[in-house]
């Protein structure tokens, strides 16, 4: 051990400048490899049956879905509502017909509002007034094995 300008440094050691410098590092270099391990953990996990699902599509539990529940869930990043309803399960685009504000369900007054110009939509996605020029579009949704799946492409048809 040497004496340093009023200080105990030992042989070896660095700097309170290098400490600290090493200390930022080894954070950050644990930092990225817990988010690269998260990441990939991720990218790995499988979202949904692997055996039933189809590319895009998302799976959520049948019984997840109590009736008249409204879930909604992300496909390729837009938002969708799942609707368990006495007609079976439906699934519409929350995207507005007219500029693609995310609508709300009001379940008081049984509609759906847009935020952005007030267009306003029945239970199933009819334009009840304001400027959207069409309904909320219907996404295709099945159920296979207490699953259902949302999104992806629509049954071919014959
Ligand atoms: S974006 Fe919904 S009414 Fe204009």
């Amino acid at each position: 051990m040497r004496r340093d300008s009023g200080g105990d440094v030992s042989d070896g050691d660095v700097s309170d400048g290098d400490v600290s410098r090493r200390a930022w590092l080894e954070a950050v270099c644990g930092l990225v490899g817990w988010v690269g391990l998260q990441a990939s953990e991720i990218a790995c996990a499988p979202k949904s049956p692997p055996d039933k699902a189809r590319s895009g599509e998302v799976a959520i539990p049948l019984e997840s879905l109590a009736e008249d529940r409204r879930v909604m869930v992300l496909v390729a990043g837009n938002p969708v509502e799942v609707h368990r309803g006495p007609e079976g399960v439906v699934a519409r685009s929350l995207r507005c017909t007219h500029w693609g504000c995310v609508v709300r369900w009001k379940p008081q007054e049984r509609v759906y509002l847009c935020p952005c110009h007030e267009g306003r939509y029945d239970e199933n996605g009819a334009v009840l007034e304001g400027p959207p020029p069409a309904p909320l579009r219907a996404v295709p949704v099945r159920v296979a094995g207490g699953v259902v799946l949302v999104g992806g492409a629509p049954p071919a048809r014959n």
